[in-house]
């Protein structure tokens, strides 16, 4: 009204109460008025270029209309939040979904079968990378290595997710999963005092499991093929556990298995005198009968409660558990040239599934300046910048917000905002 009566012509003003609020404040002052809980707040991705504060300047209309708002903001969304509340049959039609929704943590989660992912231990193998961070968040084709297992999981339906933390920045690992619900899938975090072992960090998820089947994968393996008809097999079979064995060049670093006759009779933790060259990987499939195994486990000359043993001695309680053989690729991430060989083949696996179509390597707002060299298998995050006369290739992942100028770079991880 003071716009129409006392506006002058071709003048624009701002109405706003000189509120400088932030939407996620104007939410959480909604749900506090409503006496909600915070959690059914839903995060969605912003679009490009979306602000996330609206600020309005009414100065003008105060100066020169002498306008003042007749009530606060606070007071203001009360008032709103109470005429819906008394008007509810105008609202009727507009979607509550998100409102009526149940919290991400509070689903039902009904498919039985549950899976863990180790993201514990101390790293040591990969300092000074895991000095600040655990080694499992440490990229490959720009994701940390262990999306690539929680993917993996999700991907047999399996959406009950333990993650076993310890160790340095374990927050970190919080932080980045959440409860899931990024990534479709309920995560629950159960904390290792220290790393007693992969048998010990499996034993530590017993309540989790309660009394189903379930999958434990190390978060330092990568595997390229799904593991769908792994998990069916074991599903619909009465093994009491089925491993995953890989050929590996060097048996020594491994849990080995010995196979004769298509039955493995004998599975030890790193032998120094291999008797075969299977190794097993990291993903394991199980009932809770091992639970019973471990807790009469004695820990092993590393001071671990191995899950070597575990299985060991399960074979020879009763010689139930299968295995299948593992023939793409699977990688141990335990050494950095383990990485770096993990993350060239990951890039030219997600090179040949984009049918070859480079741009899809390449992030939003990034610039390659003509006369740069590409050796594929290479992947480049968003907002970078990769200056002309350099030469990238083969082999090579570039993290977000990266310059790199007249460089030549092969067979590398270039982490997150790098200047080189
Ligand atoms: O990758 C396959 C190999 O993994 C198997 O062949 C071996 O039998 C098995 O013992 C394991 O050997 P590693 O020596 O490579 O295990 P590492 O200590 O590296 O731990 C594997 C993962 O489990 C790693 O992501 C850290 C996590 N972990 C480890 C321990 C000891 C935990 O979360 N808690 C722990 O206490």
């Amino acid at each position: 009204m003071s716009v129409l009566k006392n506006g002058k012509s071709g003048e624009s003003y701002n109405i706003s109460a000189s509120n400088e609020i932030d939407n996620l404040e104007v939410v959480y002052g909604i749900l506090k008025i409503l006496n909600k809980s915070e959690k059914l707040i839903k995060f969605v991705s912003s679009r490009p270029g979306e602000d996330t504060r609206y600020s309005l300047d009414s100065t003008k209309i105060r100066r020169e209309l002498g306008w003042e708002p007749k009530i606060s903001f606070d007071e203001g969304i009360k008032k709103t939040i109470e005429w819906y509340q008394e008007n509810k049959e105008w609202g009727a039609n507009t979607s509550d979904e998100v409102y009526n929704e149940t919290p991400w943590e509070n689903k039902s989660w009904d498919n039985n079968m549950k899976g863990i992912i180790l993201h514990g231990g101390h790293g040591t193998r990969l300092r000074p990378l895991t000095h600040t961070g655990p080694k499992q968040l440490l990229p490959i084709a720009n994701k940390p290595m262990s999306q690539f297992c929680l993917e993996a999981i999700s991907e047999t339906g399996i959406t009950d997710i333990a993650i076993v933390i310890g160790g340095v920045g374990s927050n970190k690992v919080r932080e980045y999963y959440g409860n899931g619900e990024k990534f479709g899938v309920k995560i629950t975090y159960i904390e290792q005092d220290e790393p007693r072992g992969i048998a010990h960090a499996v034993r530590l998820c017993k309540e989790f499991v309660n009394d189903e089947k379930f999958l434990v994968f190390l978060g330092d393996n990568i595997i390229q093929k799904s593991i769908i008809d792994f998990v069916e097999n074991f599903k619909n079979s009465d093994y009491d556990a089925t491993v995953l064995l890989c050929e590996v060049d060097n048996p020594s670093r491994f849990g080995i298995a010995d196979v004769e006759n298509d039955n493995i009779i004998k599975i030890t933790e790193k032998p120094k005198n291999p008797k075969s060259n299977l190794a097993v990987t990291g993903i394991y499939l199980l009932t809770p009968i091992i639970f019973e195994i471990i807790d009469k486990l004695k820990p092993s000359w590393r001071n671990e409660l191995e899950i070597t043993d575990a299985l060991d001695n399960l074979l020879k309680q009763n010689n139930n558990i299968s295995f299948e053989r593992i023939t793409d690729y699977w990688k141990d991430t335990g050494t950095p040239e383990d990485i770096i060989h993990a993350n060239g083949e990951i890039i030219r696996k997600m090179l040949e599934n984009s049918g070859a179509n480079e741009d899809q390597m390449f992030g939003t707002d990034t610039v390659i300046e003509s006369n740069v060299k590409i050796i594929n298998p290479v992947i480049i995050g968003n907002n970078c910048h990769i200056s002309s006369g350099s030469s990238i290739g083969p082999n090579v992942s570039v993290g977000d917000n990266t310059t790199i100028s007249i460089s030549s770079i092969e067979n590398s991880i270039i982490m997150k905002n790098c200047k080189i």
